[in-house]
């Protein structure tokens, strides 16, 4: 608290100082800052929207008039002159953004389509158009261009514009049509209606039942005949195969003879050797 005050009063002190200091140096600082300082005194400066019309003199105070039309004075002033409105060229693309009034300056921008060629838009500039395949990232505005960007996969764009964005492909499925030609950057992609593909289906269906029943009779009927066939092999066979037996073994059993012998297989040879002989 002490501390605060001390530095409150040195600055006090300091202040007072620099002003007499100014004072001495510059008889106007002792006017504030909607004065100014004629003929050793303190006159007044016109407010905005106004210009002096008679200066101050020993006297008398200051006249002020209002600015004529299409001028404008923004702030406290000693000029006898307001300043001219801002013309808004319409040949370099400039149209009136703001109305001028007496206290504020007229601004212009650069109309649709242009954006200002410069920080100080003296002129414009159209606005770049983003070719197909590509869309607009950011549109212009009235001070910044057109930032163009390819599609990405997925989109397309198919018309040059300085404001479209890349549109998606089309999803042909969620349409209830069928897939016919893939999309790129700058084509959608082409559905066709699932007609013919359906009508192919339809066609299909019977076709495939038909096939299904036809195969299943046909297997029937061809287990029919493996099965009756089988039966007459059987009925023909049972003969036919005790014969096939015995042609195996008579030629076997000379064979045999000659091949060294078991006991067993000695006497029972014997036995078939005697049953032969009888
Ligand atoms: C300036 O001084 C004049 C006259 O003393 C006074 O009427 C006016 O309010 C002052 N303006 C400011 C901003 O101090
Ligand atoms: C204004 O006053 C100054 C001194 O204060 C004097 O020299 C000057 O002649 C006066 N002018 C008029 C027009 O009265
Ligand atoms: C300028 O463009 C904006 C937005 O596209 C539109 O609303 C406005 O009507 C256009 N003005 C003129 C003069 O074309
Ligand atoms: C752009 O694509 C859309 C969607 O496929 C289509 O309707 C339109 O006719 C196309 N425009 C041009 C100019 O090709």
């Amino acid at each position: 608290m002490r501390a605060a005050g001390r530095q409150a009063a040195w600055a006090a002190g300091g202040g007072l100082l620099l002003a007499l200091a100014c004072l001495a140096l510059d008889p106007e600082q002792k006017c504030n800052r909607t004065q100014y300082e004629a003929h050793g005194k303190c006159c007044s400066r016109c407010p905005p929207g106004q210009r002096v019309s008679v200066p101050c003199s020993n006297d008398s105070d200051t006249a002020c008039a209002s600015c004529r039309p299409q001028h404008f004075q923004n702030g406290w002033t000693k000029q006898t002159v307001c300043t001219p409105h801002r013309y808004c060229d319409q040949n370099a693309g400039l149209v009136v953004h703001i109305q001028g009034s007496a206290e504020q300056n007229v601004v212009c921008r650069c109309r649709n389509g242009t954006h200002c060629s410069s920080r100080e838009c003296q002129s414009c500039r159209e606005n770049k158009v983003c070719q197909e395949g590509e869309g607009a990232q950011q549109t212009a505005t009235d001070t910044t261009d057109t930032v163009c960007a390819e599609c990405p996969v997925g989109f397309f764009s198919n018309i040059s514009s300085a404001t479209a964005s890349c549109q998606p492909w089309s999803s042909c499925w969620a349409a209830g049509l069928v897939h016919k030609t893939d999309g790129t950057r700058s084509t959608d992609v082409v559905c066709e209606e699932a007609h013919r593909s359906r009508s192919l289906a339809l066609a299909l269906v019977p076709l495939a039942a038909v096939i299904v029943v036809l195969g299943g009779l046909g297997l029937l009927l061809w287990r029919r005949r493996l099965h009756r066939r089988e039966l007459q092999k059987q009925q023909k066979n049972q003969p036919a195969e005790d014969d096939f037996e015995e042609d195996k073994g008579c030629p076997a059993l000379p064979v045999q003879e000659t091949l060294p012998m078991t006991q067993e297989a000695e006497g029972k040879d014997s036995r078939l050797a005697e049953q032969e002989h009888a």
